[in-house]
């Protein structure tokens, strides 16, 4: 019988989980289940004897992939698949996919929960700011950066993105002003949003010259990889701008100094947040056991992205 182990050291919600077994039993397939796992030992005894895997921001790297024997496909509930070693998959044959688009909405609510937190000064009491006729630049127009950019219609701001692989009429169409370069989106928009993949290519970009380009009263806001910012140049940034305020869904090193040091101008989120909602959860992970039963059964490689 067809073995499929879901394995999140952060689990999903409940319901999600009901929704995934009812996907893998109804295929004639086993579910088994590691949450909350403290230990790498414990991850590399449960992939023993699995053909799938489904994930989140689990490191899946070569030695997990050696121990689990039998395994096929592994399948990131999510977008970023940075935390699986794809060149270690690929020499194995294990096919490994995403489950795009299925957590956006999640993710871009965030920002805006961020985003609203930041402006009123942290719910203390003093006097803030709001979104309405703020310009806002999007970095990466993909699933997330279209639903941030939804959102923002909303709350009345000026959109702006940049991405370096969308074409600028598939922005445009949203409503939206696509600008030529990054420089340009940080020179212009007074809260940037991350949402570039963490990438050989993207690792570090965002940088001291980029952010101290931004304008008077700036704010970025990072639900993308903490891995995507130079945190030297943040550093140094958050040092000589008063003005500059930085929110982020993932704790940088220098979290707790940060926390003493700028209280009114940073925070962090103590456990990544973005995707965790029972929605996300459900539309991600049965989605992932869809991919997983389509691709057993039929040999469906339509989220391959190794
Ligand atoms: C993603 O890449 O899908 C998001 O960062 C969510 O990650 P998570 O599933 O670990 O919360």
């Amino acid at each position: 019988m067809t073995r499929v182990l879901v394995a999140t050291d952060k689990p999903f919600a409940a319901i999600a989980v009901e929704g995934i077994r009812e996907v893998v039993e109804a295929a004639g397939m086993e579910l088994l289940l590691l949450e909350k796992y403290t230990e790498k030992q414990q991850l590399l005894e449960a992939v023993k004897d699995v053909d799938a895997l489904i994930v989140r921001s689990d490191l899946i790297d070569a030695e997990v992939l050696q121990a689990a024997g039998q395994l096929k496909i592994v399948v990131r509930a999510g977008a970023g698949y940075d935390n699986i070693d794809l060149g270690a998959a690929t020499a194995r044959n294990i096919c490994v996919m995403n489950t795009p688009g299925q957590n956006s909405n999640a993710v871009a609510e965030l920002v805006f929960g961020l985003l609203v937190y930041g402006l009123r000064a942290f719910f203390s009491g003093a006097s803030g700011a709001e979104l309405k006729g703020k310009k806002l630049g999007i970095l990466a127009y993909g699933n997330v950066g279209r639903n941030v950019a939804r959102i923002a219609k909303g709350f009345g701001m000026e959109i702006y993105a940049y991405d370096a692989y969308t074409g600028t009429q598939v922005i445009e169409n949203d409503g939206v002003k696509a600008v030529a370069s990054p420089e340009e989106l940080f020179k212009t928009c007074r809260i940037v949003s991350l949402h570039i993949p963490a990438t050989a290519e993207t690792k570090n970009s965002i940088n001291y010259d980029l952010l101290s380009l931004m304008p008077e009263g700036a704010l970025v806001v990072n639900t993308a990889r903490k891995e995507v910012i130079d945190e030297a140049g943040l550093a140094r940034i958050m040092e000589e701008r008063t003005d500059f305020k930085y929110l982020s869904d993932i704790k940088p090193a220098r979290d707790a100094e940060w926390t003493a040091k700028y209280p009114t101008r940073y925070f962090a989120t103590p456990k990544k947040t973005g995707a965790q909602t029972a929605e996300a959860n459900i539309y991600a992970g049965i989605a992932a056991a869809r991919q997983i039963v389509d691709f057993i059964q039929n040999g469906n490689t339509q989220f391959k992205v190794n």
